[in-house]
């Protein structure tokens, strides 16, 4: 791997929990736990050699689904994860955004999310940004809604590739050069859908609780041997 030419934003889609945790003989809410351990490990790593962005995707607008006690014990990782963030965030230098509607979240849970983003303001690190209450439909479904609101109000540029990235939860990020996604699945599952146009996609059967650095440097290695030419020759 070449630590002089690596992707300025890495996707993640963090998948594989579930089973992680079913091989042990666990509940699934302890693969979730181990789950935050390796993104915290990761996010670390990550910032360490210098990635810009790292997009994470921690629930899904169609987790709603699963039954109402994983659902919490997400949430309350989350509050946990939050918590122990907002004091090390001075230490680790990370800045933190969240891409996803959080209205329908605990008002706990929002107020963490507030208190992170706004002491996020003042550090310059790694950007890490959580998908929560995120997906990539909904992401576009409400860009076209606000670019439809600007047409109305009389820009006539409204409907540009510019603008409406500009209306995404990305808004201003470069578009991941890489999207990652362990546990043998290989497809987006509503991950990024406009910001993926000409991601390179690496998918590994390692499950997310068990993947490590030499994970994340195996798929840094197999990008950096990509030709990526965006539609030329
Ligand atoms: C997918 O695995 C994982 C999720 C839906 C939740 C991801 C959440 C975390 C890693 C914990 C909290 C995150 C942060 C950022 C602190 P799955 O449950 O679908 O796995 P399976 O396919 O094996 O069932």
């Amino acid at each position: 791997m070449d630590f002089d030419n690596l992707p300025r934003h890495i996707a993640i889609i963090m998948d594989g929990n579930g089973r992680w945790a079913k091989k042990r003989g666990l509940p699934r809410t302890a693969g979730h736990a181990e789950g935050a351990e390796t993104f915290r490990s990761i996010a670390t790593y990550c910032k360490e050699i210098g990635i810009e962005y790292l997009t994470v995707y921690a629930f899904s607008t169609e987790n709603w689904k699963r039954p109402a006690e994983e659902v919490s014990s997400i949430m309350n990782l989350l509050e946990k994860y939050l918590c122990e963030s907002i004091e090390r965030m001075e230490r680790d230098n990370v800045k933190m955004k969240f891409f996803g509607d959080i209205t329908p979240l605990s008002p706990k849970l929002r107020q963490l999310i507030e208190r992170t983003c706004e002491i996020s303001t003042h550090y310059d690190g790694c950007q890490v940004n959580i998908c929560l209450n995120y997906g990539g439909r909904d992401e576009i479904l409400r860009a076209a809604k606000l670019c439809a609101e600007s047409y109305a109000a009389g820009n006539a540029d409204a409907f540009s590739e510019d603008v409406f990235s500009s209306n995404l939860w990305s808004a201003g990020i470069p578009d991941p050069e890489i999207i990652i996604r362990p546990g043998g699945e290989k497809r987006l599952s509503n991950f990024l859908l406009w910001q993926s146009a000409y991601s390179e996609l690496y998918f590994t059967d390692t499950l997310w609780p068990d993947f490590s650095k030499e994970d994340i440097n195996c798929a840094i290695a197999w990008f950096q041997g990509r030709e990526r030419r965006f539609g030329g020759i």
